[in-house]
């Protein structure tokens, strides 16, 4: 394939990036911005791949401005007129309105874009939307088919919904739920999401340390979560490698694909390790009806307000069919979420200090 990646410079986009060059496929990396184009050079050239040449062009263009662009970007020198898929993977990530109308602004302007570019030009179009575009769902599980408007929790889900809404038959829908690194190395450039559950304990473990009188084995904190529901995260790689393993098949072409774990880890197995790791107790899982308390006393309120950001994640976790995808990539294992490999993924992230 002759693909155009958009969003290339970020955490998704730099492993859809190197999963193409490492297939043979060519590529036209959109980008803005040149410090991260060249942190993602550098992390091409860690793995052996090249930086620019024969199969890799980048291009230095703002999203919006594409369709409008186009023409010229594609003069001989960059070849863009040689794209014959464009995989859009750029994105506001942002869970909630912003002052500049991110993340409706990016997530729908860009999709508009794409409608455009695919109303002139002969181009397969793929968008990386997100598996919680179906918005809260209880006690049933979500089809890889296109959702009726739902009862959205972000900002963010909407914005992804509004996308998928206007490329819905015209673009290969590929739904990732809440990724996190790379599941050998642990890698990660993106610390949010689930994350932060992580990296509130690390911080309250850091914090009591140092207070005497803090009573680290009993927080009495009870977290609106249920023991037996589950976020579903899904390494980096594993969404990489299966998202273009089924763009190469043209079968698979403007499909819905959900790239989600058949079997993450429930949150009380999470709140176990969580225990065990940061020597923390006393972090009650009080069923996901429970409205979050009010915080009491100064431990108490240090402990909120680590865990507050996180709670957005703990409060719509839906089961994922993922029939069209063990179809297209049966031969594709999903990394079990095993106790090693969490431990990677927080060894990773605490060395980092939990800074991309
Ligand atoms: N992370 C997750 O858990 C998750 C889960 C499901 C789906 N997804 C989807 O996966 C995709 C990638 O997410 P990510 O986590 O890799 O996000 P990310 O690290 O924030 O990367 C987003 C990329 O989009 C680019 N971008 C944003 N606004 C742009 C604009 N106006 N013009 C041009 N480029 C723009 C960014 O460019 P700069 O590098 O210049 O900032 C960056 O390369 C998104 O579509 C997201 O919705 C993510």
């Amino acid at each position: 394939m002759n693909v155009l990646l958009t969003g290339a410079t970020g955490f998704l986009g730099e492993y859809l990036l190197c999963e193409l060059l490492l297939r043979g496929h060519s590529v036209w990396a959109l980008y803005r911005n040149e410090s991260r184009r060249r942190g993602t050079c550098e992390f091409l050239q860690s793995l052996g791949l090249p930086r620019r040449g024969d199969r890799l062009e980048w291009i230095n263009c703002g999203l919006f401005d594409l369709d409008a662009r186009w023409e010229e970007l594609s003069e001989p020198r960059t070849g863009l007129g040689e794209v014959d898929n464009v995989l859009h993977c750029a994105a506001s990530t942002r869970l909630f309105l912003d002052s500049s109308g991110d993340p409706l602004k990016t997530n729908i302007q860009g999709a508009r874009m794409l409608v455009r570019l695919l109303d002139k030009r002969a181009l397969k179009l793929h968008l990386i939307s997100t598996a919680y575009v179906c918005g809260r769902v209880v006690g049933k599980t979500v089809r890889e088919e296109n959702h009726p408007r739902g009862d959205f929790v972000t900002v963010y889900e909407e914005s992804k919904w509004e996308a998928e809404q206007l490329l819905f038959g015209k673009a290969t829908l590929l739904r990732p739920s809440v990724i996190v690194g790379h599941s050998e190395t642990g890698r990660c450039t993106s610390f949010t999401g689930w994350y932060m559950l992580f990296k509130a304990a690390h911080l309250l473990d850091r914090l009591l340390g140092d207070n005497p009188d803090a009573n680290r084995w009993n927080l009495e904190v009870d977290l609106p979560a249920a023991p037996h529901s589950a976020i579903n995260i899904i390494p980096v790689d594993y969404v990489a490698g299966a998202a273009v393993a089924i763009l190469e098949n043209p079968e698979n072409h403007n499909g819905i694909f959900h790239l989600t774990h058949p079997a993450p880890p429930d949150n009380q197995w999470i709140m176990q390790y969580i225990s065990e790791r940061f020597k923390l107790g006393g972090i009650r899982l009080a069923g996901s009806q429970n409205r979050a308390p009010v915080a009491r006393g100064s431990v108490n309120q240090l402990v909120w307000s680590q865990i507050k950001p996180v709670l957005v994640h703990f409060s719509n976790n839906p089961l994922f069919e993922r029939g069209n995808t063990d179809r297209a990539v049966a031969d594709i294992k999903v990394p079990t979420i095993s106790r090693e490999l969490v431990a990677r993924l927080l060894d990773y992230a605490t060395a980092a200090d939990w800074q991309a």
